[in-house]
């Protein structure tokens, strides 16, 4: 199973200069909630801006990050070919795609699950998720928490279940 986990506000802003442009202590739960002891995939600049955050990587997972560099990333492990680590994972394992944009944008022909977390507000911003089709989605589950939807959408013919 793959899944993307994202938080976005409602013109689809999902960070500014690096960094998410909020902090909701709810969502920061959810996500460790739905991560901690699996997989997690991300691009270097979202590798970078939680190094910033937290000064090591998303402790109690398995951090993976794509990037086209040949270096060190501290505790982590480095891919560089996206399209064929995706091809080539059991199905039975689950793995969180954690964004950024360019990481989603590339995956999105692979994911089944999508966690999304909706905002809605409006944010300034300067990096957006990639335009998708909702209607290759069925909406599976949905909790409100006042500005926050926590949404969980399935595949409808799921390339990976
Ligand atoms: N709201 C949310 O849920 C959420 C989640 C995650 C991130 N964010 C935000 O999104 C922003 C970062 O997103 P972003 O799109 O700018 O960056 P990103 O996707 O995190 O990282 C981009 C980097 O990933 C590597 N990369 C991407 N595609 C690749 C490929 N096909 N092959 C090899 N390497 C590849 C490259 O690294 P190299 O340059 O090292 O080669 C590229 O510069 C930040 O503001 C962050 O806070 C928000």
């Amino acid at each position: 199973m793959i899944a993307f986990v994202v938080a976005m506000d409602k013109n689809g802003v999902i960070g500014k200069d690096g960094a998410l442009p909020w902090h909701y202590p709810k969502d920061l739960k959810h996500f460790k909630e739905l991560t901690l002891n699996h997989r997690v995939l991300m691009g270097r600049k979202t590798y970078d801006s939680i190094i910033q955050q937290l000064g090591k990587p998303l402790p109690k997972r398995e951090n993976i990050v794509l990037t086209t560099q040949d270096k060190i990333f501290k505790g982590a492990k480095v891919i560089h070919d996206l399209k064929s680590y995706l091809e080539t994972i059991p199905k039975e394992v689950p793995l969180y795609i954690i964004g950024g944009k360019t990481v989603y944008e590339a995956a999105l022909p692979y994911v089944d699950r999508l966690y999304i977390t909706h905002i809605e507000k409006a944010y300034e911003g300067d990096t957006y998720f990639p335009k998708l089709d909702y209607s290759q989605f069925n909406l599976i589950d949905k909790k409100t928490d006042e500005a926050l939807i926590f949404a969980v959408y399935k595949r409808k013919a799921a390339a990976h279940d």
